[in-house]
């Protein structure tokens, strides 16, 4: 494949030929790019201008999980996800859990941070006690950009000098909190953050005493770890209302999750898995959202190594006979800006949960993953994950083997009792008539 030069300035036909050219079925590639475009040419559109060098859309399932009981309240919650079995695991946490009470939530804070990083070869403390004036000078020069977010009860919180030279000679941060409302606010923080730094360089370069050490600005950028923007869910009830789990008397069972839910917290291998468990659904529900999983993720992981060690998100209180059950994380969520006005689904996922301001969505997306998690580690300790998993598996590989309806019910029957393996079920497969 050669150097293309000036790709991006080609047409979106030109880009789908050129890229088609170095395929051995040029026609066919075309095609499928073809076939996946939306029917709606506006609709089109709107997709191609999210991201660069569109060829076509790339199509994910977009399933409910229905009754998720949160603070009193029922909702049916969107989920977009690859995984087979993800859904269903949260739908029927969900259900189980309003038998007994439903999720109950808390946002315990909302502040998010970014910083301006920054070399001044002067003394700390001249810029220390230079503070206070410098915080009055970035207020008054960011007002034009925060006036809209203070209107509703948001903007700039606190303005912090961290002298970081620990980390690199005469480098220190301006930290700087933020209230974004209802918006994730990345763009507002980072639109923000970079004013704060002009106003630095102009504030120290007019200040009697630093004129002639200038500000060298090294970045100014949010930080996608939100240790202050932290949601809580937690589920509970009797022990002996858990009732049997797959034949496991409820003390039993019991005794078990606790001792999955203490290695997790323990050991980072199987940390690492309990909360990606949590992910499949939190991940799901900011993507049928329109926010940025990839931020949620990063800022998880992160908090679940705030203690110093990576360990569970999830924790379990068993005190008076009381099985309590909670996951607490970080959560940057919005309900504003971004993909929230352009994507029809999204718009959609929001009035299907009844158009929740952003502390909502934090509460319903933790508590989708506390279900998530809820289910995985139930089936862990009783029946495996494999059997579940397979069965919804089944499906996708007869799916793929292009079984016909006949092959299908045949297989659906044969493998309720047989291991399932791709390989299996392609022998059993060319055992039946199509
Ligand atoms: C699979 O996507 C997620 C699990 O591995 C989570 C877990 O092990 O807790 C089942």
């Amino acid at each position: 494949m050669p150097f293309i030069p000036k790709f991006s300035k080609l047409t979106p036909t030109e880009k789908l030929k050129i890229v088609a050219s170095y395929l051995k079925v040029p026609e066919d590639f075309i095609q499928a790019c073809q076939s996946f475009l939306h029917t709606d040419a506006q609709q089109q559109k709107i997709f191609e201008t999210f991201s660069e060098n569109t060829l076509t859309n790339f199509l994910l399932p977009y399933g409910v999980a229905p009754n998720f009981l949160i603070d009193g309240k029922y909702y049916v919650v969107p989920m977009v996800t690859e995984e087979s079995a993800v859904v269903a695991a949260a739908a029927n946490a969900a259900k189980f859990w309003a038998q007994r009470g439903g999720f109950q939530t808390k946002v315990i804070a909302t502040t998010k941070i970014g910083h301006v990083h920054f070399i001044w070869h002067g003394e700390y403390s001249h810029l220390y006690a230079a503070l206070p004036a410098l915080k009055k000078y970035i207020l008054a020069h960011t007002a034009s950009l925060t006036t809209h977010m203070q209107q509703r009860g948001g903007g700039i919180k606190e303005i912090d000098l961290i002298n970081s030279q620990a980390i690199a000679q005469d480098y220190y941060q301006l930290k700087v909190q933020f209230e974004t409302c209802d918006a994730m606010g990345a763009n507002f923080i980072n639109a923000c953050l970079e004013e704060i730094a002009h106003a630095l360089k102009i504030f120290v370069a007019a200040h009697s005493g630093m004129q002639d050490m200038p500000v060298d600005i090294v970045m100014s950028i949010l930080s996608n770890y939100t240790p202050h923007c932290i949601v809580k869910s937690t589920v509970a009830c009797e022990v002996a209302q858990l009732g049997p789990m797959h034949g496991m008397r409820p003390e039993a069972f019991v005794k078990k999750f606790s001792l999955a839910v203490k290695i997790a917290q323990n050991d980072v291998y199987r940390a690492v898995t309990h909360n990606k468990g949590i992910f499949n659904g939190i991940t799901a529900v900011t993507m049928a959202t329109g926010n940025d999983f990839r931020a949620i993720e990063a800022n998880g992981h992160a908090y679940a190594a705030h203690s110093g060690a990576y360990r569970s998100l999830t924790t379990l209180h068993l005190a008076d006979n009381i099985f309590k059950y909670e996951l607490t994380l970080p959560l940057a969520l919005g309900v504003v800006g971004g993909l929230t006005q352009l994507h029809l689904l999204v718009k959609w996922s929001l009035k299907l949960l009844k158009n929740p301001n952003a502390a909502t969505l934090m509460k319903i997306a933790v508590s989708v993953g506390l279900a998530s998690n809820f289910s995985a580690v139930q089936s862990l300790i009783t029946t495996g994950i494999q059997q579940g998993h397979m069965k919804m598996h089944l499906a996708n590989i007869l799916h793929h083997l292009k079984a016909s309806d006949a092959q299908k019910q045949k297989a659906l029957c044969y493998f309720d009792n047989q291991p399932i393996s791709f390989a299996a079920v392609r022998a059993f497969i060319n055992t039946v008539k199509p």
